[in-house]
């Protein structure tokens, strides 16, 4: 893919409009994960050694067109102050007299950062005015949303008609550079590990690498729509009913091709979903009546340790129970573990619990990519590009 980069350019004395994906948890005024400000920090820097002069813009949340306080960009402007060791000044809003006005005095070395993108609406309409107001408020324009390179949105993709010169930072590089790995010749075997909710997301990706991977291993209600699509009791365990058709026609296209295909051989079964629930391991991969799956059990956690030893590639998007609660994590810790030991694999990591997994059990330097966009990362793998990167090719 040849995108149009940073390192091809020259930004001594240019003010860079620079969209980056600041779409963090925040809970009650408080950062609860700064990967994604951490992940576009090597171009932050790059740009401002250049010589550049940095207007920055995200969204964050949905705040579906309106101010809403509790998602506005102003503790991100303290917190990339933070890691950067540098004064970041904030404005309260993106478009605007104030911010015009702003961006025209704003001296090489300076960064501004722009209020949430979402609290106009026509941010997500993608529209035309908008896109030129903001591109207005610069000389040129750098992409390092990869999370949101898969939304048609004003800052995203219609502003890139406004500018002559335009490029991806090193974020979107590296995520499209990964990604195209995995869709483009993949050492074999080729592991796809899939969990969590959000099934029928997942489908349109799953059938794009079913002629690239060896094994597909499912857990979480990935698992239980997959046993239910094979008419096996799944007690009253989380799954979505609307996606088992198309579980049915993945397992169809699975038999067709002889690939190796894994659900749990057993679970964690529990009476509720709480810390304090009654639990055991079943010693089947079914689940009994008033029963609800909750994790993989200790053979299913064998069973894939030995197909994650055996893969040259690895792509693993969602958790193999409800990992939030502590006593049903070790199926999704124990996977994110032996990733992270097995030496000589190429291994991929998209959708905030997955990453979470690898950070908890301690895994994430070991592991070749982490996504910093989970839409984006199951869409690339889908489409094999997306709108808000299409629009940096060169
Ligand atoms: C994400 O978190 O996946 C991106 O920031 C995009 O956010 P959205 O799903 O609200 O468009």
């Amino acid at each position: 893919m040849e995108l149009q980069t940073i390192k091809d350019k020259d930004y001594k004395g240019k003010r860079v409009f620079l969209r980056v994906d600041f779409n963090i948890p925040v809970e009650n005024g408080e950062v609860m994960d700064d990967t994604r400000i951490k992940a576009a920090i090597p171009t932050i820097e790059y740009l401002l050694k250049q010589g550049a002069s940095l207007i920055i813009s995200s969204h964050l949340g949905r705040p579906k067109g309106k101010v809403v306080p509790e998602m506005s960009l102003k503790i991100v402007a303290e917190r990339l102050g933070n890691l950067i060791g540098k004064d970041v000044k904030f404005i309260s809003d993106c478009v605007g007299q104030e911010v015009k006005k702003a961006s025209q005095v704003i001296k090489p070395g300076e960064i501004l950062l722009l209020e949430n993108l979402r609290f106009h609406k026509e941010e997500e309409e993608g529209d035309d005015e908008f896109a030129k107001e903001l591109a207005s408020l610069a000389d040129c324009y750098v992409n390092d949303a990869f999370g949101t390179c898969h939304r048609k949105h004003a800052s995203v993709y219609g502003i890139t008609k406004f500018f002559k010169d335009i490029a991806a930072g090193y974020l979107i590089e590296k995520e499209a550079a990964s990604l195209s790995k995995l869709l483009e010749n993949p050492e074999k075997p080729f592991l796809l590990i899939l969990g969590g909710a959000k099934v029928a997301d997942k489908i349109g990706m799953v059938k794009n690498l079913l002629d690239k991977i060896d094994t597909l291993i499912t857990g979480g209600v990935m698992a239980y729509t997959f046993i239910k699509a094979k008419n096996w009791e799944i007690g009253d365990s989380k799954v979505e009913m609307d996606a088992v058709p198309l579980a049915k026609e993945i397992v169809r296209e699975i038999n067709k091709r002889h690939l190796e295909f894994h659900t749990p051989l057993d679970h964690i079964i529990a009476d509720k979903i709480a810390p304090d629930a009654h639990y055991f391991a079943t010693e089947r991969g079914t689940v009994p009546h008033n029963w609800i799956g909750v994790d993989i059990g200790p053979q299913a956690i064998e069973e894939y340790t030995d197909c994650i030893k055996r893969a040259k590639t690895i792509f693993w998007n969602g958790p193999m129970g409800i990992y939030e609660i502590e006593a049903f994590a070790k199926g999704t810790i124990e996977i994110a573990k032996a990733i992270g030991q097995h030496e000589g694999v190429f291994s991929v990591i998209g959708g905030g619990d997955s990453v979470a997994a690898v950070n908890k059990a301690g895994v994430a330097d070991r592991i070749s990519h982490i996504c910093t966009g989970g839409g984006a990362s199951l869409e690339f793998l889908e489409k094999g590009t997306l709108p808000g990167i299409e629009v940096l090719k060169k």
